[in-house]
């Protein structure tokens, strides 16, 4: 036995497979970085790969406890661990898509159930809500961000569904409150974390029942999958997601699980860059004099900064802002960058941006409100492609009442 000079004690031993290693020591969990490198790997067996190879395979020996391909696959494995512990403990689910996550939660609610939702949110979970056939739910919108009428509107509710940051208005809901007030009335609380991830906010650590995400923005980070996935801490609920993913058939493809997990290997570097140069743009935009109003919750001005200092590890790495010029100029600014993506999806390695009620209705999404989801390019690269966007944007809107205003 040997004691350092912190006064740990350590022992040096050998392991099964000859190297040596110190025991003993007291265990001071992984930072969430580490766990994003490690989690999931395979035990060490010499000459075996670091991490699950790619499996492709319907049917399985008979034999084993998973039995048919629809059932599990090793390549879902590992991803589910490395979320699951990245979320602070849990057990993961991967589905087909983020739309996939949210239908397999919503429907495990009975019929008539009534879901207290947000109404600025993701458009993709509004229109599931509002086009099911009727009676399947009784949707409750509802602005998150006056904490009393949510809690009010979660009287007799099955379940209340928040994001935080919201997409794209990125405003940001008092979740530990939140929660709080939905619990006290037993209906269950379900985040769409996708805009945050779990190393900049962990809704299951805030009392939430189940994290959702669309892995294909920031966790698998290269936008070249589409995926989704659950994170919960109740053992039933995470049997009954299962079991509906399995009957409704929404399961993954190995190969993008596999794509996924590899992204959210280097989740934590992306992120640290991607926030940085998030806050640098935030903060010219907001000077800018072709820009009314930035949302981004980094911004100490931002009527959310208070709520996400207290509930984030950061601010995450999307900006939405209001183009002066409204929808015109917001539209040719979108159209006109040269190193942004104009692209209708977020999260990925590179930056890209959109005039949002192009492609969706969210509610309360002004016309000239462009949504940029910042990479990882030099940040000064990104903002030169801003202002240059940004001034063929004002010279559009000049000319566009004088070409339609005859
Ligand atoms: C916040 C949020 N949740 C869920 C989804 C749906 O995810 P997917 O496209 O993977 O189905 C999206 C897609 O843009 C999203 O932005």
């Amino acid at each position: 036995m040997t004691t350092d000079a912190t006064g740990d004690t350590g022992t040096t031993g050998d392991r099964d497979d000859g190297r040596p290693v110190e025991i003993g020591r007291k265990p001071r969990p992984h930072g969430p970085a580490t766990v994003a490198v490690t989690a999931g790997r395979p035990p060490p067996v010499p000459d075996g790969p670091l991490n699950v190879p790619v499996v492709f395979a319907s049917a399985l020996h008979a034999g084993g406890v998973v039995g048919y391909a629809r059932d599990g696959n090793p390549t879902w494995t590992p991803f589910e661990e490395t979320l699951a512990a990245l979320e602070g403990g849990g057990a993961g689910l991967a589905f087909a898509s983020g739309m996939a996550a949210i239908a397999a939660v919503l429907e495990l609610l009975p019929v008539g159930a009534p879901v207290v939702h947000l109404d600025h949110g993701y458009t993709g979970t509004r229109e599931l809500l509002a086009t099911a056939p009727a009676g399947r739910w009784e949707p409750r919108p509802v602005d998150i961000c006056d904490t009393d009428a949510t809690s009010a509107a979660c009287a007799g509710a099955a379940l209340l569904w928040l994001e935080s940051p919201t997409n794209p208005l990125m405003e940001v809901a008092d979740l530990r409150a939140l929660i709080a007030g939905a619990h006290r009335q037993g209906a269950l609380v379900a985040i769409d974390n996708t805009f945050a991830t779990p190393l900049v906010q962990r809704p299951l650590d805030l009392g939430a029942d189940v994290a959702v995400y669309s892995a294909t923005k920031l966790l698998a980070g290269h936008s070249d999958v589409v995926l989704g996935a659950t994170v919960t801490r109740d053992e039933d609920l995470t049997h009954r997601l299962a079991q509906h993913r399995r009957l409704h058939g929404a399961i993954p493809g190995p190969m993008e699980t596999f794509l996924a997990l590899r992204g959210m290997r280097s989740l934590a570097l992306r992120i640290d860059r991607a926030q940085a140069n998030a806050a640098t743009l935030a903060e010219r935009l907001s000077e800018h004099p072709d820009v009314s109003r930035v949302r981004y919750p980094g911004l100490p001005a931002d009527p959310g900064h208070e709520r996400a200092r207290c509930q984030m590890d950061g601010f995450g790495a999307m900006v939405s802002f209001d183009v002066v010029g409204g929808a015109p100029a917001a539209e040719a600014a979108a159209r006109s960058t040269r190193l942004i993506v104009h692209a209708t999806s977020l999260g990925g390695i590179e930056t890209t941006m959109e005039r949002r009620a192009k492609y969706a209705l969210e509610a309360g999404t002004p016309p000239g409100l462009v949504r940029l989801s910042v990479g990882c390019e030099d940040v000064e690269d990104l903002w030169d492609d801003l202002v240059h966007a940004l001034r063929i944007g004002r010279l559009a809107a000049a000319v566009v009442p004088s070409a339609t205003g005859g």
